[in-house]
């Protein structure tokens, strides 16, 4: 279990929104000035914010950090935030589009939740859920390279995709699809890595934490290292 509210700093600091990602959960969500909008497990707002500045639209986040949250809420005047579980959400059925952004592996019963977002979304609404395949896990650059450790800490935890299509369909959505999205940049800082800001860091034990960022910092004498994050979002839609 991660403690976020032990983290958020390291998170606040380090963590920024994936371009493809917000691309595709913007544009493919179909929502607009008029929309409401909910992110679920919104961390410090990094996605929440981004979509309000790109639609106007009337944004909420929930997630069950308060200093998570405290983060958040200083960054904008307008959007909501509301301490919560996904598992429980407090909220009446008035959202177009609900989302989240790598919180579904926290959660022991995605199913809970999907009857949840299915409950406060309008007929016709979007549910999106962006996290990590298999395939995803298993070849993150740089993280699989550098700290193969977390491959398996993370197959443990990650749910699998068809497993999560199965609960959205067994929670009413229809209209499933998956889209995956990447791109590439090259890191000349591993701050982010020597603070553990990917929860997966905390997994693996200290020796195998040391040898992946001794790695890093050999590489980098050489030149930058590539990384090319990579995720899946996965589409449904309340009837
Ligand atoms: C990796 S962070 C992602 C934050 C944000 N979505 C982003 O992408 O910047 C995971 C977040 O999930 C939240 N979380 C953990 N368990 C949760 C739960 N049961 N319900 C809702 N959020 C949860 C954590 O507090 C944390 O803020």
């Amino acid at each position: 279990m991660i403690d976020y509210d032990r983290i958020a700093s390291e998170y606040a600091q380090h963590r920024r929104v994936h371009p493809e990602v917000l691309n595709r959960l913007h544009l493919d969500s179909g929502i607009d000035m008029n929309s409401i909008v909910l992110e679920v497990g919104c961390g410090t707002g990094n996605y929440i914010l981004a979509i309000e500045g790109l639609t106007g639209a009337q944004c909420w986040g929930t997630d069950p950090s308060d200093i998570m949250l405290e983060k958040a809420r200083l960054r904008s005047e307008t959007a909501t935030f509301q301490r919560g579980l996904a598992e429980s959400l407090d909220f009446p059925t008035v959202f177009d589009f609900v989302f989240s952004v790598d919180v579904i592996h926290h959660l022991k019963k995605p199913r809970t939740y999907f009857e949840q977002a299915y409950r406060i979304l309008k007929s016709g609404g979007k549910l999106c859920t962006v996290t990590d395949s298999e395939e995803i896990i298993r070849n993150r650059e740089p993280l699989a390279i550098y700290f193969p450790e977390t491959v398996k800490a993370d197959l443990k935890r990650y749910h699998p995709i068809a497993e999560l299509r199965e609960e959205m369909e067994t929670a009413g959505f229809v209209k499933l699809s998956e889209t995956t999205v990447e791109f590439t940049y090259l890191l000349t800082d591993i701050q982010a890595y020597k603070d553990k800001a990917f929860s997966c860091l905390h997994l693996i034990s200290k020796g195998s934490f040391k040898r992946g960022i001794e790695e890093m910092e050999r590489d980098l004498e050489t030149g930058s290292i590539k990384c090319t994050p990579r995720y899946l979002l996965l589409w449904g839609t309340r009837i």
